[in-house]
Protein backbone atom coordinates (compact mmCIF):
# COMPACT_ATOMS: atom_id res chain seq x y z
CA UNK A 1 0.00 0.00 0.00
CA UNK A 2 1.27 3.35 -0.77
CA UNK A 3 1.79 5.74 2.01
CA UNK A 4 -0.25 8.81 0.58
CA UNK A 5 -2.83 7.75 -2.41
CA UNK A 6 -5.20 10.03 -3.77
CA UNK A 7 -8.42 8.37 -2.28
CA UNK A 8 -6.48 9.09 1.27
CA UNK A 9 -6.04 13.20 0.37
CA UNK A 10 -9.60 12.89 -0.33
CA UNK A 11 -11.19 11.80 3.00
CA UNK A 12 -12.93 13.65 5.09
CA UNK A 13 -10.09 12.91 8.06
CA UNK A 14 -7.50 14.32 5.70
CA UNK A 15 -9.31 17.63 4.90
CA UNK A 16 -9.98 17.86 8.27
CA UNK A 17 -5.90 17.39 9.48
CA UNK A 18 -5.37 20.05 7.16
CA UNK A 19 -7.85 22.43 8.62
CA UNK A 20 -6.68 21.97 12.45
CA UNK A 21 -2.71 22.22 10.94
CA UNK A 22 -3.55 25.02 9.14
CA UNK A 23 -5.65 26.38 12.41
CA UNK A 24 -2.45 25.53 14.69
CA UNK A 25 -0.11 27.82 12.57
CA UNK A 26 -2.77 30.61 12.74
CA UNK A 27 -2.43 30.18 16.48
CA UNK A 28 1.68 29.95 16.60
CA UNK A 29 1.93 32.73 14.02
CA UNK A 30 -0.66 34.74 16.14
CA UNK A 31 1.33 33.83 20.05
CA UNK A 32 4.59 34.77 17.84
CA UNK A 33 3.24 38.34 17.00
CA UNK A 34 2.36 38.86 20.72
CA UNK A 35 5.21 37.61 21.74
CA UNK A 36 7.46 39.66 19.33
CA UNK A 37 5.34 42.59 20.02
CA UNK A 38 5.60 42.30 24.29
CA UNK A 39 9.31 42.46 23.62
CA UNK A 40 11.40 43.32 20.86
CA UNK A 41 8.95 46.52 20.46
CA UNK A 42 9.27 46.98 24.19
CA UNK A 43 12.98 46.73 24.06
CA UNK A 44 13.35 48.95 21.19
CA UNK A 45 11.07 51.56 22.59
CA UNK A 46 13.28 51.54 25.92
CA UNK A 47 16.06 52.09 23.79
CA UNK A 48 14.94 55.29 22.36
CA UNK A 49 14.19 56.71 25.85
CA UNK A 50 17.85 55.83 26.91
CA UNK A 51 19.06 57.75 23.81
CA UNK A 52 16.72 60.74 24.45
CA UNK A 53 17.81 60.95 28.21
CA UNK A 54 21.47 60.92 27.19
CA UNK A 55 21.00 63.26 24.12
CA UNK A 56 19.13 65.41 26.75
CA UNK A 57 21.49 65.69 29.43
CA UNK A 58 24.79 66.07 26.80
CA UNK A 59 22.46 69.20 25.22
CA UNK A 60 21.87 70.71 28.90
CA UNK A 61 25.86 70.06 29.56
CA UNK A 62 26.99 72.28 26.19
CA UNK A 63 24.63 74.91 27.23
CA UNK A 64 26.17 74.87 30.47
CA UNK A 65 30.50 74.00 30.05
CA UNK A 66 30.64 74.75 26.53
CA UNK A 67 31.98 73.08 23.50
CA UNK A 68 34.96 71.70 25.42
CA UNK A 69 32.88 70.45 28.26
CA UNK A 70 31.09 68.39 26.38
CA UNK A 71 33.90 66.85 24.31
CA UNK A 72 35.40 66.17 27.76
CA UNK A 73 32.39 63.94 28.73
CA UNK A 74 31.72 62.70 25.28
CA UNK A 75 35.08 61.14 25.65
CA UNK A 76 34.86 60.32 29.09
CA UNK A 77 31.83 58.52 27.98
CA UNK A 78 33.36 57.05 24.78
CA UNK A 79 35.45 55.29 26.58
CA UNK A 80 35.26 51.42 27.41
CA UNK A 81 33.10 48.88 26.20
CA UNK A 82 30.09 50.48 26.47
CA UNK A 83 27.22 49.80 24.02
CA UNK A 84 26.55 53.57 23.82
CA UNK A 85 27.83 55.52 20.79
CA UNK A 86 28.76 59.04 20.53
CA UNK A 87 29.96 61.39 17.65
CA UNK A 88 30.57 64.86 17.96
CA UNK A 89 31.71 67.27 15.19
CA UNK A 90 31.91 70.61 13.53
CA UNK A 91 29.41 72.26 11.57
CA UNK A 92 31.28 70.29 8.66
CA UNK A 93 30.70 67.15 9.96
CA UNK A 94 34.68 66.94 10.95
CA UNK A 95 35.22 64.41 13.99
CA UNK A 96 35.90 66.33 17.12
CA UNK A 97 34.84 63.66 19.75
CA UNK A 98 33.54 60.15 20.45
CA UNK A 99 33.77 56.55 19.63
CA UNK A 100 32.70 56.51 15.58
CA UNK A 101 34.86 57.89 13.21
CA UNK A 102 32.63 58.95 10.65
CA UNK A 103 28.71 60.45 10.62
CA UNK A 104 27.25 57.05 9.22
CA UNK A 105 24.97 58.35 6.75
CA UNK A 106 23.17 61.33 5.48
CA UNK A 107 20.48 62.85 8.15
CA UNK A 108 18.14 65.59 9.21
CA UNK A 109 18.31 67.26 12.52
CA UNK A 110 15.78 65.34 15.18
CA UNK A 111 16.06 61.99 12.57
CA UNK A 112 16.24 58.77 14.02
CA UNK A 113 18.45 56.25 11.48
CA UNK A 114 19.76 52.95 12.15
CA UNK A 115 23.11 51.94 10.64
CA UNK A 116 25.75 49.53 10.89
CA UNK A 117 29.33 50.15 12.35
CA UNK A 118 32.58 48.11 12.93
CA UNK A 119 32.98 47.26 17.16
CA UNK A 120 36.04 45.53 18.35
CA UNK A 121 35.03 42.37 19.80
CA UNK A 122 38.49 40.79 21.11
CA UNK A 123 40.82 41.37 18.43
CA UNK A 124 38.63 41.23 15.82
CA UNK A 125 36.13 43.98 14.17
CA UNK A 126 32.62 42.70 14.22
CA UNK A 127 29.78 44.43 11.86
CA UNK A 128 26.95 46.09 14.64
CA UNK A 129 23.77 47.06 14.38
CA UNK A 130 22.91 50.70 15.93
CA UNK A 131 20.12 52.96 16.61
CA UNK A 132 20.97 56.53 17.03
CA UNK A 133 19.45 60.09 16.99
CA UNK A 134 21.25 63.28 15.27
CA UNK A 135 20.83 66.44 17.08
CA UNK A 136 22.37 70.38 16.21
CA UNK A 137 23.73 72.26 18.82
CA UNK A 138 23.82 75.64 19.24
CA UNK A 139 26.49 76.83 16.54
CA UNK A 140 26.25 74.62 14.07
CA UNK A 141 27.88 71.51 15.55
CA UNK A 142 26.16 68.02 15.57
CA UNK A 143 25.72 65.86 18.09
CA UNK A 144 24.84 61.85 17.53
CA UNK A 145 24.05 59.97 20.04
CA UNK A 146 22.90 56.41 19.78
CA UNK A 147 23.32 52.52 20.92
CA UNK A 148 24.27 49.12 20.23
CA UNK A 149 21.26 47.00 19.21
CA UNK A 150 22.86 44.08 17.43
CA UNK A 151 21.77 41.51 20.60
CA UNK A 152 17.77 42.93 20.04
CA UNK A 153 18.55 42.23 16.34
CA UNK A 154 19.49 38.72 17.21
CA UNK A 155 16.92 37.83 19.47
CA UNK A 156 13.82 39.21 16.74
CA UNK A 157 16.00 37.32 13.98
CA UNK A 158 15.79 34.07 16.97
CA UNK A 159 12.40 34.64 17.22
CA UNK A 160 11.10 34.65 13.77
CA UNK A 161 13.64 31.34 13.13
CA UNK A 162 11.52 29.79 15.90
CA UNK A 163 8.53 30.85 14.76
CA UNK A 164 9.29 29.26 11.23
CA UNK A 165 10.57 25.73 13.14
CA UNK A 166 7.35 25.75 14.98
CA UNK A 167 4.98 26.50 11.95
CA UNK A 168 6.50 24.19 9.98
CA UNK A 169 6.50 21.38 13.26
CA UNK A 170 2.75 21.81 13.46
CA UNK A 171 2.19 21.38 9.80
CA UNK A 172 4.59 18.53 9.32
CA UNK A 173 2.73 16.53 12.66
CA UNK A 174 -0.88 17.63 11.49
CA UNK A 175 -0.56 16.47 8.22
CA UNK A 176 1.24 13.06 9.00
CA UNK A 177 -1.10 12.68 12.07
CA UNK A 178 -4.13 13.42 9.37
CA UNK A 179 -2.24 10.80 7.06
CA UNK A 180 -2.29 8.02 9.78
CA UNK A 181 -5.69 8.50 11.31
CA UNK A 182 -6.88 8.65 7.67
CA UNK A 183 -4.85 5.70 6.75
CA UNK A 184 -6.34 4.04 10.06
CA UNK A 185 -10.24 4.85 8.89
CA UNK A 186 -9.68 4.18 4.93
CA UNK A 187 -8.60 0.81 5.98
CA UNK A 188 -11.72 0.04 8.30
CA UNK A 189 -14.17 1.97 5.89
CA UNK A 190 -12.33 -0.37 3.37
CA UNK A 191 -13.21 -3.65 4.67
CA UNK A 192 -16.72 -2.50 5.45
CA UNK A 193 -16.52 -2.09 1.62
CA UNK A 194 -14.79 -5.53 0.44
CA UNK A 195 -17.77 -7.25 2.29
CA UNK A 196 -19.72 -5.24 0.48
CA UNK A 197 -18.39 -6.30 -2.56
CA UNK A 198 -18.10 -9.55 -1.72
CA UNK A 199 -21.94 -9.85 -1.17
CA UNK A 200 -22.59 -8.57 -3.94
CA UNK A 201 -20.80 -10.99 -5.87
CA UNK A 202 -22.80 -13.59 -4.56
CA UNK A 203 -21.28 -14.53 -0.75
CA UNK A 204 -24.11 -14.01 1.08
CA UNK A 205 -22.28 -15.37 4.05
CA UNK A 206 -19.61 -12.59 4.54
CA UNK A 207 -19.60 -10.68 7.43
CA UNK A 208 -17.84 -7.05 8.18
CA UNK A 209 -14.72 -7.67 10.07
CA UNK A 210 -15.21 -6.13 14.00
CA UNK A 211 -12.32 -5.00 15.48
CA UNK A 212 -13.32 -5.42 19.24
CA UNK A 213 -12.64 -1.35 20.71
CA UNK A 214 -16.52 -0.98 20.51
CA UNK A 215 -15.96 1.95 18.67
CA UNK A 216 -18.54 3.82 16.62
CA UNK A 217 -17.27 1.93 13.23
CA UNK A 218 -17.37 -1.40 15.77
CA UNK A 219 -21.02 -0.63 16.13
CA UNK A 220 -21.80 -0.04 13.03
CA UNK A 221 -20.24 -3.35 11.67
CA UNK A 222 -22.25 -5.20 14.02
CA UNK A 223 -25.36 -3.67 12.94
CA UNK A 224 -24.59 -3.84 9.34
CA UNK A 225 -24.16 -7.74 10.11
CA UNK A 226 -27.30 -8.14 12.12
CA UNK A 227 -28.84 -6.94 9.20
CA UNK A 228 -27.22 -9.26 7.20
CA UNK A 229 -28.20 -12.31 9.34
CA UNK A 230 -31.49 -11.11 8.86
CA UNK A 231 -31.34 -10.87 5.47
CA UNK A 232 -29.45 -13.98 4.94
CA UNK A 233 -32.03 -15.72 7.33
CA UNK A 234 -34.99 -14.46 5.26
CA UNK A 235 -33.44 -15.44 1.92
CA UNK A 236 -32.95 -18.76 3.10
CA UNK A 237 -36.46 -19.25 4.18
CA UNK A 238 -37.40 -17.79 0.35
CA UNK A 239 -35.53 -20.12 -1.00
CA UNK A 240 -37.04 -23.63 0.78
CA UNK A 241 -39.95 -21.75 0.13
CA UNK A 242 -39.64 -21.81 -3.72
CA UNK A 243 -38.18 -25.57 -3.57
CA UNK A 244 -40.98 -26.45 -1.14
CA UNK A 245 -43.40 -25.18 -4.09
CA UNK A 246 -41.67 -26.53 -6.75
CA UNK A 247 -41.80 -30.04 -5.30
CA UNK A 248 -44.78 -30.23 -3.93
CA UNK A 249 -46.90 -28.39 -6.90
CA UNK A 250 -45.07 -30.73 -9.63
CA UNK A 251 -46.44 -33.88 -8.42
CA UNK A 252 -50.12 -32.61 -8.80
CA UNK A 253 -49.57 -30.90 -12.41
CA UNK A 254 -48.18 -34.15 -13.48
CA UNK A 255 -51.41 -36.42 -12.63
CA UNK A 256 -53.00 -33.14 -13.98
CA UNK A 257 -51.38 -33.35 -17.80
CA UNK A 258 -51.46 -37.10 -17.44
CA UNK A 259 -55.24 -37.70 -17.09
CA UNK A 260 -55.68 -35.05 -20.03
CA UNK A 261 -53.41 -37.02 -21.77
CA UNK A 262 -54.99 -40.06 -21.68
CA UNK A 263 -58.23 -38.41 -22.26
CA UNK A 264 -57.20 -36.90 -25.26
CA UNK A 265 -55.40 -39.99 -26.68
CA UNK A 266 -58.33 -41.50 -28.27
CA UNK A 267 -61.93 -40.41 -29.46
CA UNK A 268 -64.52 -40.23 -26.52
CA UNK A 269 -68.11 -40.24 -25.78
CA UNK A 270 -69.28 -36.42 -24.19
CA UNK A 271 -69.37 -37.90 -20.62
CA UNK A 272 -65.98 -38.87 -20.06
CA UNK A 273 -64.76 -35.60 -21.26
CA UNK A 274 -67.08 -34.12 -18.52
CA UNK A 275 -65.80 -35.63 -15.85
CA UNK A 276 -62.63 -36.32 -16.84
CA UNK A 277 -62.97 -32.10 -16.81
CA UNK A 278 -64.56 -31.78 -13.72
CA UNK A 279 -61.78 -34.06 -11.83
CA UNK A 280 -59.15 -31.76 -13.59
CA UNK A 281 -61.12 -28.54 -11.98
CA UNK A 282 -61.37 -30.18 -8.55
CA UNK A 283 -57.71 -30.75 -8.47
CA UNK A 284 -57.03 -26.69 -9.76
CA UNK A 285 -58.89 -25.40 -7.04
CA UNK A 286 -56.30 -27.89 -4.79
CA UNK A 287 -53.60 -26.38 -6.60
CA UNK A 288 -55.19 -22.49 -5.84
CA UNK A 289 -55.96 -22.96 -2.54
CA UNK A 290 -52.09 -24.35 -1.82
CA UNK A 291 -51.43 -21.27 -3.48
CA UNK A 292 -53.44 -19.03 -1.46
CA UNK A 293 -52.38 -20.41 1.37
CA UNK A 294 -48.88 -19.80 0.52
CA UNK A 295 -49.59 -16.27 -0.34
CA UNK A 296 -50.94 -15.45 2.87
CA UNK A 297 -48.21 -17.53 5.07
CA UNK A 298 -45.75 -15.20 3.04
CA UNK A 299 -47.97 -11.93 3.77
CA UNK A 300 -47.86 -13.04 7.37
CA UNK A 301 -43.57 -14.17 7.56
CA UNK A 302 -43.02 -10.51 5.89
CA UNK A 303 -44.45 -8.30 8.85
CA UNK A 304 -47.07 -6.44 9.63
CA UNK A 305 -47.59 -2.83 8.17
CA UNK A 306 -47.99 -1.26 11.31
CA UNK A 307 -50.57 1.31 9.33
CA UNK A 308 -52.25 -1.80 8.77
CA UNK A 309 -52.91 -2.49 12.44
CA UNK A 310 -56.32 -3.28 13.61
CA UNK A 311 -58.21 -3.55 16.75
CA UNK A 312 -59.80 -7.07 15.76
CA UNK A 313 -62.98 -8.11 18.51
CA UNK A 314 -61.79 -12.23 18.60
CA UNK A 315 -65.01 -12.82 20.45
CA UNK A 316 -66.80 -12.04 16.70
CA UNK A 317 -64.37 -13.39 14.97
CA UNK A 318 -64.13 -16.99 16.75
CA UNK A 319 -67.95 -17.07 16.78
CA UNK A 320 -68.18 -16.89 12.90
CA UNK A 321 -65.69 -19.29 12.68
CA UNK A 322 -67.70 -21.54 14.76
CA UNK A 323 -70.90 -20.98 13.06
CA UNK A 324 -68.90 -21.45 9.67
CA UNK A 325 -67.83 -25.41 10.96
CA UNK A 326 -70.96 -25.96 12.58
CA UNK A 327 -72.44 -28.02 9.94
CA UNK A 328 -69.45 -29.31 8.83
CA UNK A 329 -69.12 -31.05 12.24
CA UNK A 330 -72.90 -32.29 12.50
CA UNK A 331 -71.76 -33.71 9.23
CA UNK A 332 -68.76 -35.83 10.89
CA UNK A 333 -70.73 -36.75 13.82
CA UNK A 334 -68.88 -34.96 16.15
CA UNK A 335 -69.99 -32.25 19.17
CA UNK A 336 -68.04 -28.66 18.19
CA UNK A 337 -68.36 -27.04 21.62
CA UNK A 338 -67.48 -23.14 22.35
CA UNK A 339 -66.67 -21.43 25.14
CA UNK A 340 -65.91 -17.85 24.27
CA UNK A 341 -65.94 -14.74 26.56
CA UNK A 342 -67.37 -11.51 25.73
CA UNK A 343 -65.15 -8.39 24.40
CA UNK A 344 -61.66 -10.03 23.56
CA UNK A 345 -59.95 -8.12 21.35
CA UNK A 346 -56.41 -7.93 20.19
CA UNK A 347 -54.45 -5.61 18.00
CA UNK A 348 -53.37 -7.24 14.68
CA UNK A 349 -54.30 -8.52 11.30
CA UNK A 350 -58.45 -9.73 11.57
CA UNK A 351 -58.50 -11.43 7.97
CA UNK A 352 -55.03 -13.72 9.39
CA UNK A 353 -56.36 -13.84 12.40
CA UNK A 354 -60.02 -15.84 10.96
CA UNK A 355 -57.90 -17.80 8.82
CA UNK A 356 -55.68 -19.14 11.81
CA UNK A 357 -58.93 -20.22 13.56
CA UNK A 358 -60.44 -21.88 10.39
CA UNK A 359 -56.86 -23.83 9.90
CA UNK A 360 -56.96 -25.11 13.53
CA UNK A 361 -61.23 -25.59 13.50
CA UNK A 362 -60.07 -27.96 10.20
CA UNK A 363 -57.56 -29.57 11.34
CA UNK A 364 -59.58 -30.51 14.32
CA UNK A 365 -62.89 -31.69 12.09
CA UNK A 366 -60.99 -33.73 9.97
CA UNK A 367 -58.42 -35.25 12.11
CA UNK A 368 -61.08 -36.80 14.85
CA UNK A 369 -62.90 -39.38 14.29
CA UNK A 370 -66.73 -39.85 14.33
CA UNK A 371 -67.98 -40.00 18.13
CA UNK A 372 -65.41 -37.31 18.94
CA UNK A 373 -65.65 -33.76 20.84
CA UNK A 374 -64.09 -30.55 19.49
CA UNK A 375 -63.35 -27.43 21.69
CA UNK A 376 -63.25 -24.07 21.08
CA UNK A 377 -62.29 -21.30 24.28
CA UNK A 378 -61.30 -17.76 24.21
CA UNK A 379 -60.91 -15.58 26.76
CA UNK A 380 -58.29 -13.78 29.30
CA UNK A 381 -55.31 -15.07 31.64
CA UNK A 382 -54.88 -11.73 33.36
CA UNK A 383 -54.65 -9.47 30.79
CA UNK A 384 -53.16 -11.93 28.17
CA UNK A 385 -55.96 -13.05 25.46
CA UNK A 386 -56.06 -16.49 24.33
CA UNK A 387 -57.41 -18.99 21.91
CA UNK A 388 -57.28 -22.77 22.36
CA UNK A 389 -58.93 -25.37 20.55
CA UNK A 390 -59.06 -28.85 21.69
CA UNK A 391 -60.12 -32.18 20.32
CA UNK A 392 -60.45 -36.07 21.30
CA UNK A 393 -58.72 -37.31 18.22
CA UNK A 394 -55.41 -39.03 17.62
CA UNK A 395 -53.03 -35.86 18.59
CA UNK A 396 -49.52 -34.94 17.52
CA UNK A 397 -46.90 -37.48 19.12
CA UNK A 398 -44.06 -34.95 21.04
CA UNK A 399 -41.57 -35.35 18.95
CA UNK A 400 -43.55 -34.29 16.12
CA UNK A 401 -44.89 -31.30 17.42
CA UNK A 402 -42.60 -28.59 16.67
CA UNK A 403 -41.75 -30.27 12.93
CA UNK A 404 -45.87 -30.14 12.04
CA UNK A 405 -45.26 -26.31 12.15
CA UNK A 406 -42.82 -26.35 8.89
CA UNK A 407 -44.92 -25.66 5.37
CA UNK A 408 -45.68 -29.08 3.54
CA UNK A 409 -45.11 -31.05 6.54
CA UNK A 410 -47.67 -33.68 6.90
CA UNK A 411 -47.89 -37.10 9.77
CA UNK A 412 -47.45 -40.15 7.78
CA UNK A 413 -51.11 -40.76 9.77
CA UNK A 414 -52.86 -38.53 7.73
CA UNK A 415 -51.66 -39.38 4.13
CA UNK A 416 -55.25 -40.80 3.24
CA UNK A 417 -56.94 -37.18 4.27
CA UNK A 418 -56.68 -34.62 1.66
CA UNK A 419 -54.17 -31.97 3.02
CA UNK A 420 -51.15 -29.66 1.80
CA UNK A 421 -49.20 -29.25 5.17
CA UNK A 422 -49.69 -25.78 5.13
CA UNK A 423 -52.55 -25.17 7.78
CA UNK A 424 -50.06 -25.35 10.89
CA UNK A 425 -47.78 -23.28 8.95
CA UNK A 426 -50.04 -20.34 8.59
CA UNK A 427 -50.81 -20.57 12.65
CA UNK A 428 -47.53 -20.50 13.20
CA UNK A 429 -46.84 -17.32 11.23
CA UNK A 430 -49.84 -15.52 11.97
CA UNK A 431 -48.60 -16.09 15.80
CA UNK A 432 -44.90 -14.73 15.49
CA UNK A 433 -46.41 -11.62 13.30
CA UNK A 434 -48.69 -10.89 16.74
CA UNK A 435 -45.92 -12.13 19.13
CA UNK A 436 -48.37 -14.69 20.04
CA UNK A 437 -46.95 -17.83 21.94
CA UNK A 438 -48.18 -21.19 20.05
CA UNK A 439 -48.38 -24.28 21.85
CA UNK A 440 -49.41 -27.49 21.03
CA UNK A 441 -50.16 -29.87 23.28
CA UNK A 442 -51.28 -33.48 24.74
CA UNK A 443 -55.39 -33.12 25.44
CA UNK A 444 -55.11 -37.25 26.79
CA UNK A 445 -56.82 -37.97 24.09
CA UNK A 446 -56.21 -35.33 21.38
CA UNK A 447 -54.26 -32.18 20.32
CA UNK A 448 -54.96 -29.12 22.08
CA UNK A 449 -53.12 -25.81 20.65
CA UNK A 450 -53.32 -22.94 22.27
CA UNK A 451 -52.65 -19.20 21.27
CA UNK A 452 -51.69 -16.72 24.09
CA UNK A 453 -51.44 -12.90 23.05
CA UNK A 454 -49.80 -10.19 24.22
CA UNK A 455 -51.02 -7.79 26.43
CA UNK A 456 -51.67 -5.06 25.02
CA UNK A 457 -53.35 -1.78 25.28
CA UNK A 458 -56.11 -1.50 22.75
CA UNK A 459 -58.55 0.78 22.25
N1 LIG B 1 -55.98 -31.80 15.29
C1 LIG B 1 -55.07 -32.64 14.84
N2 LIG B 1 -55.02 -33.92 15.25
C2 LIG B 1 -54.08 -34.75 14.78
N3 LIG B 1 -53.14 -34.45 13.91
C3 LIG B 1 -53.13 -33.18 13.45
C4 LIG B 1 -54.08 -32.23 13.90
N4 LIG B 1 -53.81 -31.07 13.29
C5 LIG B 1 -52.73 -31.27 12.50
N5 LIG B 1 -52.32 -32.54 12.57
C6 LIG B 1 -51.16 -33.12 11.88
O1 LIG B 1 -50.33 -32.10 11.48
C7 LIG B 1 -50.12 -32.11 10.08
C8 LIG B 1 -49.98 -30.71 9.58
O2 LIG B 1 -51.21 -30.02 9.68
P1 LIG B 1 -51.55 -28.89 8.68
O3 LIG B 1 -50.37 -28.02 8.61
O4 LIG B 1 -52.84 -28.27 9.04
O5 LIG B 1 -51.64 -29.62 7.27
P2 LIG B 1 -52.83 -30.46 6.64
O6 LIG B 1 -53.99 -30.34 7.53
O7 LIG B 1 -53.02 -29.85 5.33
O8 LIG B 1 -52.26 -31.83 6.56
C9 LIG B 1 -51.31 -32.81 9.53
O9 LIG B 1 -51.01 -33.44 8.31
C10 LIG B 1 -51.59 -33.81 10.64
O10 LIG B 1 -50.79 -34.94 10.45
MG1 LIG C 1 -54.78 -28.51 8.07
Amino acid sequence: MRLVSARLIRTSWFRMAIGYAVLSIALVTMLFSLLYWNTAVFVAEQTEETIEAEITGLAEHYRQAGLFGLTEVIQERAQGQRLSLYLLTDPNRGPIAGNLNSWPAATQPGEWIDFDYQRPVGSRMVEHRAHAQHLVLPGGFHLLVGYDVQDQVRLEQRMRQSMIWIGALALVLGLGGGLLIARHWLSRVDSVNKTAGEIMDGDMSRRVPVSGTDDELDRLARNLNDMLDRIEALMTGLRQVTDNIAHDLRSPLNRLRARLEVTLMSEQDKEVYRDALNETMAETDELLKTFNALLLIGEAESGLDRSKLETVDLTARIADAVELYEPAAEEAGLVLEADIAWDIVVRGNPNLISQAVVNLLDNALKYTPKGGTVHVRAGKTGDQPFIEVTDSGPGIPEAERARVLNRFVRLESSRSTPGSGLGLSLVAAVAKLHGAKLTLGDNAPGLQVRLEFPAAAVR
